[in-house]
């Protein structure tokens, strides 16, 4: 909240939520175009980053990359040309930027079925902070906690929670449930499209999100009480939908346009993130190779 007022110059830029309505209605309806513009200027920075000619390997950091390309990407939607390439300005948005943020219209990015269980895969085991979701209870007589039907027929009582309980939940014990997940400890990347096919049926779509559906059947942007790295419920992200086409388009762009590989002393094995108490970060020294793909799909 303190970097927020002094870095805007008021704290009514966070504490006042116009901006989650912008994000639900007009900005989400326009998505198809803001992709467009996006894709435009992640391919113009990609390209410009990397720098790389043909037959080349050439290593660089992630962290560095990933700052500079989401930072440029965001800032064409968000300010435009020409001032999402201009240095000073960019300089100071790479600063800013967190790197757990990072044909393209929405129907076309649903498509890469692969790259959405990827995405979720890795967000169900490494998305940043366990606990990632509070509230407060608004209700003036408080609120009691819903019980479990066994607990229930064990004569249990709900927690009673009076007006103005901060309350937050972890994430990774729900996410990492054997209960929910085949081998939960296991970074299965397509986990999730081997069952994407069953989401179209109706049944399917109703089993999802809440707790006690199937909760592998589901795309990234789907939240649930087993896939929280979103939130989950009425104040969910309403920004993942943007953030779900930007990671798309990236690891489109990318995969058809450069070759990638870890640097060998890596021995094939991705560098493990850091924990901070609660939180956990990608490594912030990690690095990759890439060279330009001798056929592009330009
Ligand atoms: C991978 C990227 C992102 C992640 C992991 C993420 C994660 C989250 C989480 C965990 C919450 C709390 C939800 C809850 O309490 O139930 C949240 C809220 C929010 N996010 Fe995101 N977010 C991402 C990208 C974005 C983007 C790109 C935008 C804006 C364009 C955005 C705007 C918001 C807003 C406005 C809220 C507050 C919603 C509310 O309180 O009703 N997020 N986000």
């Amino acid at each position: 909240m303190y970097s927020v007022g002094s870095s805007l110059g008021s704290k009514c830029y966070a504490l006042d939520a116009w901006h989650n309505d912008l994000l639900r209605g007009p900005l989400l309806e326009q998505t198809d175009g803001i992709m467009k513009i996006m894709y435009d200027e992640m391919a113009f920075a990609i390209d410009a980053y990397l720098d790389v000619t043909r037959n080349e390997w050439k290593e660089a950091s992630v962290d560095d990359f990933v700052r500079d390309i989401v930072s440029r990407t965001s800032s064409r939607f968000i300010v435009g040309l020409p001032l999402c390439r201009d240095e000073a300005y960019l300089g100071a948005a790479r600063e800013s930027i967190s790197v757990y943020m990072l044909d393209t219209t929405r129907h076309n990015i649903s498509k890469l079925r692969r790259a959405d269980s990827l995405a979720r895969e890795t967000m169900r085991l490494r998305n940043y902070g366990s606990r990632i979701t509070f509230r407060k209870v608004m209700a003036t007589q408080g609120i009691t906690t819903p019980l479990l039907d066994e607990h229930m027929q064990q004569g249990r009582n709900g927690v009673v929670l009076p007006w103005g309980t901060a309350v937050s939940w972890f994430s990774m014990p729900a996410q990492r449930d054997e209960d929910a997940y085949e081998e939960a400890e296991k970074f299965n990347p397509f986990r999730f499209e081997w069952k994407l096919e069953a989401l179209s049926t109706d049944s399917a779509k109703q089993n999802l999100g809440d707790g006690g559906g199937k909760v592998e059947l589901a795309k990234f942007s789907t939240t649930s009480m087993q896939h929280l790295g979103f939130g989950h419920g009425s104040h969910a992200c309403p920004g993942r939908f943007l953030a779900d086409g930007q990671l798309k388009m990236l690891m489109a762009y990318l995969v058809v346009n450069y070759d990638l590989r870890f640097p060998e002393e890596y021995a094939g094995v991705r560098p493990a993130n850091l924990w901070i108490a609660e939180g956990q970060m990608p490594p912030a020294a990690a690095r990759f190779r890439v060279r330009r793909r001798l056929k592009t799909a330009s």
